[in-house]
This record gives structure tokens, sequence and C-alpha cells, in this order.
């Protein structure tokens, strides 16, 4: 419970950096591998819209590029909403689902996302990749 809140603490810490002139949506996403590193990721947008990269896969890219792989993934804290806004339920859209499936165990990944921020209390949504991709394509 306590790591959920420093990793969702730090998903929200993220949207800050998000680059978002288009859709105005912020996104951050903070992903724990098994070594304790979180790497931090935000939605990064572009003027021809569809070349635009959502937050959990920058995470997911920043972690392989740094040589993590499959069985190096704990979970995934999201959190978006509008720029400057409080954070509104972001759950990770379909293409994301797909790419942490190539690089997790999906029956015990986890995946978080904030739900609403009171009076600084977070409260979050929590459920496996596997409840969220079932039926995942894989070769
Ligand atoms: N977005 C993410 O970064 N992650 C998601 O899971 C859903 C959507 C971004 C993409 C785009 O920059 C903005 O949110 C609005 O769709």
């Amino acid at each position: 419970m306590a790591d959920y809140a420093r990793l969702l603490e730090a998903a929200n810490e993220a949207r800050r950096n998000s680059y978002c002139p288009y859709s105005g949506f912020a996104v951050g996403a903070a992903l724990l591998t098994t070594d304790g590193t979180v790497y931090t990721g935000v939605n990064v947008e572009n003027a021809s819209y569809g070349a635009t990269n959502c937050a959990e896969r920058t995470a997911v890219f920043k972690a392989v590029a740094d040589g993590k792989r499959k069985g190096d993934f704990v979970a995934i804290a999201i959190s978006g909403g509008p720029k400057d806004g409080s954070p509104v339920p972001c759950p990770p859209c379909g293409i994301c689902r797909q790419v942490l499936s190539e690089f997790t165990d999906a029956a015990t990944f986890t995946v978080l996302w904030v739900t609403e921020i009171t009076d600084g209390d977070m409260a979050f949504e929590k459920h496996t990749l596997a409840e969220l991709l079932p039926g995942a394509f894989e070769l």
C-alpha cells in the first residue's frame, strides 16, 4: 500500500512534464521495476496527432532502452487529467495495454490509476493487466 502511494505520487508529479498542446490532457506514468527503479513517462503529442505517444509507453520504452526486460516489471501507476487541473480516472489505452503485455506477466503485473485527489488524499483503482487485457495477442 505504501509503495503504491509512492508510485501514484510519482505518476502525478510526472504529469507536470506532459507535452499536450493539442488535447490539453496531461498524463504521467510511473513504472516500478524489481530492482526498485521507477521510470516515469508523459504523453508526448505531435502536430500530426497520430504520432502521439502515451505516458505509459514512454515509461516502458525508457525502461527497455535502459536494458529492462520481461520479468523486470512490477507495477505501473497512471495519473491523467486536464493540464493544470485535478486528475480524473485515466485507465491505459488499448495500445498501451498491448505494449505492457509484451514485457510483463499479465497475471501478476499491477496497473493503478488515480481516480481523484481529495484534500491531498489520492484515491485509485487497481487491476492486474490480465483483467484489463484478457486474451492478449502474442506470437
Ligand atoms: N493518453 C495517455 O498518455 N495515456 C492513456 O492511457 C490515454 C491517453 C494521452 C494521449 C493524448 O496525448 C491524450 O492523453 C489525450 O488522448
